[in-house]
């Protein structure tokens, strides 16, 4: 009896999740694979991979996404005790962490995108500075300061994170000034390609500037926070250039300098990247033309990746449409030998709708969580037998590629996930 019931237990374990499940199933592999990739120091490394693509670094991106969503997690009171006593002095050594960082004055100092594992900066010629490092950053840890204040940390806060004095010496305050300071300049997007004014990086620096005047009154800094509200509503002002009229789409850039000569039909998951990334509860963006983009971009990609012509499973579930980061992308993982399919943008699409189906009624309503399971339906589908994220997968046959474990792939989601399954979660051992 007991050998038959192992046999049975053993079978349950090695045989692929039942699908009705799976969609739960891989937030918690998600999480497990976020964490993974935490080190002691604080750092968080992109991906765990060192050679074909050389990942291994702590990017201020990914880890301020990383960051964020961990709070989210943390902070939830729905979060199973261990798991959150495991992620509370995660996020502190982060912070100490991130503060020894800003100490480094090398290169283009906090616009350094991406730094060795040892703490020193990472002077490999690369695309520099990356301006929305600083602004994610700042977002992320205004909501660990929000945490820390809670519960009743307010004398670490002043000392780590926000001083009102100047020259800045605290983590929040320093990034702040650098964001209101520098955001007229022209820096690389957020793929480490192109130079000049993007949409993602704008979204990004107005709404550390918005909450960080909220933050900055809290912290009793008038004056900083009339400055840094002064500098978001000029950035808002800025953004509506990005908005094309004729198409009702956002471009995701104006002046490029240079720009990739091949990238040219102005659409880039960014746009929706950004959405997804500063919404609270409220859109920083516009919503009707950033739809409009995602909408754009999923019929460039259904017919461009070969993968996305499979459009339901075995089961006739839906498969929603795998998404690149631009139509026109070549960049594979390691090399160029053309554009794939990534995680998180196919995620972000469904994290969008999710978001969007907050903020509706009824029958749209409806619509929008379809849309998105689709999208979580078609992410499931080609991830490997463990759960595994990697960047991308490939637009032939839906395998794995690109960079193994990649945080941000576990990232995106965890945080589509709870946007579209809300408290619904599952609590797992850590
Ligand atoms: C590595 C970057 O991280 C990736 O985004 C880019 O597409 C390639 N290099 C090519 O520049
Ligand atoms: C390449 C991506 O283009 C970039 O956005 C990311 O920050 C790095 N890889 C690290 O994941």
């Amino acid at each position: 009896m007991n050998l038959l019931f192992g046999a049975l237990a053993w079978i349950c374990i090695q045989l692929p999740a039942a699908r009705a499940d799976s969609i739960d199933l891989q937030y918690d592999r998600a999480l497990r694979g976020v964490l993974a990739n935490l080190q002691p120091s604080g750092a968080i490394v992109a991906s765990p991979s060192r050679s074909e693509p050389n990942y291994f670094f702590d990017w201020m991106r990914d880890s301020s996404l990383t960051l964020k969503a961990l709070i989210e997690v943390a902070s939830d009171p729905s979060t199973p005790e261990n798991l959150r006593s495991l992620l509370l002095p995660r996020i502190d050594r982060w912070i100490d962490w991130e503060r020894s960082l800003q100490e480094h004055p090398e290169l283009t100092g906090l616009g350094e995108p991406r730094y060795n594992l040892d703490g020193t900066t990472n002077t490999d010629p690369w695309g520099r500075p990356q301006n929305d490092g600083p602004a994610l950053r700042a977002i992320a840890a205004i909501r660990v300061a929000e945490l820390w204040l809670q519960s009743g940390r307010i004398q670490e806060v002043q000392k780590k994170l926000y001083e009102a004095a100047l020259p800045a010496r605290t983590l929040i305050k320093r990034d702040l000034e650098y964001v209101a300071h520098h955001w007229r300049e022209e820096s690389v997007d957020l793929w480490e390609e192109e130079r000049g004014m993007h949409f993602y990086t704008l979204t990004a620096q107005k709404t550390a500037l918005e909450k960080g005047a909220s933050f900055a009154v809290l912290m009793n800094d008038p004056a900083a926070a009339s400055f840094y509200r002064g500098q978001s509503l000029e950035i808002a002002r800025t953004l509506q250039q990005f908005l094309d009229s004729g198409r009702g789409i956002v471009k995701y850039a104006i002046s490029k300098n240079p720009g990739l000569p091949h990238k040219t039909s102005d659409l880039d998951i960014a746009v929706v990247l950004i959405a997804i990334q500063t919404f609270d509860g409220r859109f920083q963006v516009p919503v009707g033309a950033t739809l409009n983009t995602l909408n754009a971009l999923r019929d460039s990609f259904q017919s461009l990746y070969a993968v996305n012509s499979v459009r339901a499973d075995e089961a006739g579930r839906p498969l929603g449409v795998a998404l690149g980061r631009y139509p026109e992308d070549i960049y594979d993982g390691a090399g160029f030998g053309g554009g794939n399919p990534w995680f998180l943008s196919t995620l972000a699409a469904a994290e969008f709708y999710c978001d969007l189906a907050r903020t509706s009624r009824g029958a749209t309503k409806k619509d929008l969580q379809s849309l998105a399971e689709a999208q979580f339906n078609r992410v499931i589908r080609h991830l490997d037998a463990n759960g595994s994220m990697s960047e991308q997968f490939s637009r032939e046959n839906g395998y794995e590629r690109g960079a193994r474990d990649l945080t941000w792939s576990y990232v995106s989601y965890i945080t589509a996930y709870r946007a579209c399954r809300g408290q619904a979660r599952r609590t797992a051992r850590f």
